[in-house]
């Protein structure tokens, strides 16, 4: 099993990656008060057939050539049901794929948030020529970052495979993730 949500994230998002996506958002919801958090990852990659679609999440489904097992989106699925929470797949061929998982906020079992900046500096620097949207909500509170608008920025795409701008990505959604726990943590006190 996968430690944290933020390695789900980044092993879901690389499918996404492995399915020449051009564009891929991630959003994450954090909702204390309403007891809920969920993780999205949707795409406009090639998609899977409606039949390739309802044997994905086996572990024995894989068009990986390098190892027979694809253990992705059974952790992600098995990691949320172990916790009362939920997990769903979508996916068109040729449109794109869109997964989601949700779980009770204060299930003893979920997992924790982990490192998301680190999660999505990796992805960004890792795949620089993907239109990537990391939207994170905390209570009421909203982040997103796009690379879209960070090369209008740095005037250079291959810029996001620098690591100065890859630690700079990170360190602005790490302040901004405190800050919209901080804020949430004050509403819900008040
Ligand atoms: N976003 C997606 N778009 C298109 N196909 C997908 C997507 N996500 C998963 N798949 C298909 O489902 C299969 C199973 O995915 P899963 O993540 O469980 O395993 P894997 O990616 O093959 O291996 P691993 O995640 O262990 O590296 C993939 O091999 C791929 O064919
Ligand atoms: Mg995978």
């Amino acid at each position: 099993m996968l430690e944290d949500l933020s390695q789900h994230v980044l092993d879901i998002a690389e499918n996404s990656v492995s399915a020449r996506a051009s564009s891929v958002t991630i959003t994450i919801t954090e909702n204390e008060a309403e007891n809920t958090l969920s993780i999205v990852v949707e795409d406009n990659g090639e998609g899977m057939s409606p039949e390739f679609l309802a044997r994905a999440v086996d572990p024995f489904t894989t068009t990986r050539t390098t190892r027979r097992v694809g253990m992705g989106l059974s952790f992600l699925k098995q990691s949320a049901e172990l916790c009362g929470g939920t997990f769903s797949l979508t996916s068109a061929l040729g449109e794109g794929t869109r997964t989601e998982a949700a779980f009770a906020y204060d299930n003893i079992d979920r997992p924790p948030i982990g490192d998301m900046p680190s999660t999505i500096m990796t992805l960004f620097m890792g795949h620089p020529e993907i239109n990537w949207h990391y939207i994170h909500r905390i209570g009421e509170e909203e982040f997103s970052m796009t690379t879209e608008e960070l090369v209008e920025v740095l005037e250079d795409r291959e810029l996001l495979r620098d690591t100065d701008v890859g630690l700079w990505i990170r360190e602005q959604i790490s302040k901004a993730l405190s800050e919209m726990t901080t804020t949430a943590m004050k509403r819900n006190k008040s």
